[in-house]
């Protein structure tokens, strides 16, 4: 087998096995370097803008201290801790609590509302960006 055939043969197994792992959303020894730097921060910024500053930015509220109008401000949490734990994203109050699960069962994540507070049900109708939050996460939470 020529080199290029084998390097071609060796990236679709690495793939291959990057996708299984992938459904394994807990596992904290995911392989994500296929995958690194797809989602940063600033891909996040206009849902922010739109669907949250009014209650967590400095210039308006900040409600329980959340600020998500920076990079700084959301990986420093608020007074309950941090809301976006790298890798983590069933662990991270910023994805979960904008989830359609936080409906069923709120005391898992601390229970109030679904976010966006106003909008409970923004995300079923964009999902794509409710995974947008996922990812930004779930790959490491990149600036
Ligand atoms: C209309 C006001 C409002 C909007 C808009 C809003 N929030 Fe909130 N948010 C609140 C309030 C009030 C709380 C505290 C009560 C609660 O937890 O339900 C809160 C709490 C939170 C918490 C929990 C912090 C903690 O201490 O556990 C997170 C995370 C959060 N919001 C994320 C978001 C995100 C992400 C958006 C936009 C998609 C958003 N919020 C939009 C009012 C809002």
């Amino acid at each position: 087998m020529s080199i290029r055939k084998y390097l071609l043969v060796a990236v679709a197994f690495a793939l291959t096995s990057c996708e299984k792992k992938d459904n394994i959303v807990n596992s904290e020894n995911l392989d994500h370097e296929l995958n690194q730097d797809t989602v940063r921060f600033s891909d996040l910024r206009n849902l922010f803008r739109n669907q949250c500053y009014s209650c967590h930015s400095q210039a308006n509220f900040s409600f329980t201290g959340l600020n998500l109008d920076s990079y700084e401000n959301v990986m420093s949490g608020n007074m309950n801790g941090s809301v976006a734990i790298p890798f983590k994203p069933l662990e991270s109050p910023l994805y979960t609590k904008c989830t359609p699960a936080f409906l069923e069962n709120p005391s898992l994540y601390n229970g109030g509302s679904r976010m966006p507070e106003d909008n409970e049900t923004f995300f079923d109708q964009y999902p794509e960006k409710l995974e947008l939050i996922y990812d930004w996460i779930y790959f490491g939470c990149l600036e």
